[in-house]
């Protein structure tokens, strides 16, 4: 598993709803088929564990995290395009996983799409298998695409 870089320039901290305006910018600017800002909003408001990683004050990446009776789902993870690849994604999914360990999950699993190579990338180096398959899932400009159903047993999380 690659070594997490933890940038001490970026913290991680509870989503507000006043963060929305600019988790909804980066949503928009990363996703083809976004949430809209009402899912997002439902979100905090039915209690998900909902995260922002801020850098200079800014919005940098985010996170939805469901978690009950011993599962937790990654329901959303987003990096702001001019922070990608610099280590916020792993740390961010860190901190999910300890999230996702301190409500007292077991298993997590989460979606992706095939052609998402980075994210499919990022997710099998912090443990994370292949244990399903959802036929034509997710629109696309081709149709539909399949999900990718991959789950990480928290075994190894420490409390
Ligand atoms: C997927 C995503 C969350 C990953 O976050 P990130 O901060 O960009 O990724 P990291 O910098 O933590 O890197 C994770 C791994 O992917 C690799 N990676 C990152 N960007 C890459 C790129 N553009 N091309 C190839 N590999 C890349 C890194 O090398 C790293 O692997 P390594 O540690 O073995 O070298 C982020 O790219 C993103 O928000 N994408 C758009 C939204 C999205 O697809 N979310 C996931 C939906 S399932």
């Amino acid at each position: 598993m690659s070594t997490v870089r933890r940038d001490a320039a970026v913290s991680v901290r509870p989503m507000h709803a006043s963060d929305i305006a600019q988790v909804m910018a980066v949503e928009l600017e990363n996703y083809p088929y976004p949430w809209t800002e009402g899912v997002m909003r439902d979100c905090l408001r039915v209690g998900y564990s909902c995260w922002v990683m801020e850098a200079d004050g800014m919005v940098a990446a985010y996170a939805v995290l469901s978690a009950a009776a011993g599962e937790a789902h990654v329901l959303n993870i987003s990096v702001a395009p001019g922070r990608q690849g610099h280590g916020l994604g792993r740390q961010l999914m860190e901190h999910l996983l300890q999230a996702a360990h301190g409500h007292g999950a077991d298993t997590v699993f989460l979606e992706v799409r095939p052609s998402n190579k980075v994210a499919v990338h990022l997710y099998e180096s912090m443990g994370f298998n292949q244990v399903g398959l959802r036929s034509g899932y997710y629109p696309s400009e081709q149709g539909r695409e399949d999900a990718i159903i991959m789950a990480r047993v928290l075994s190894d999380i420490s409390s």
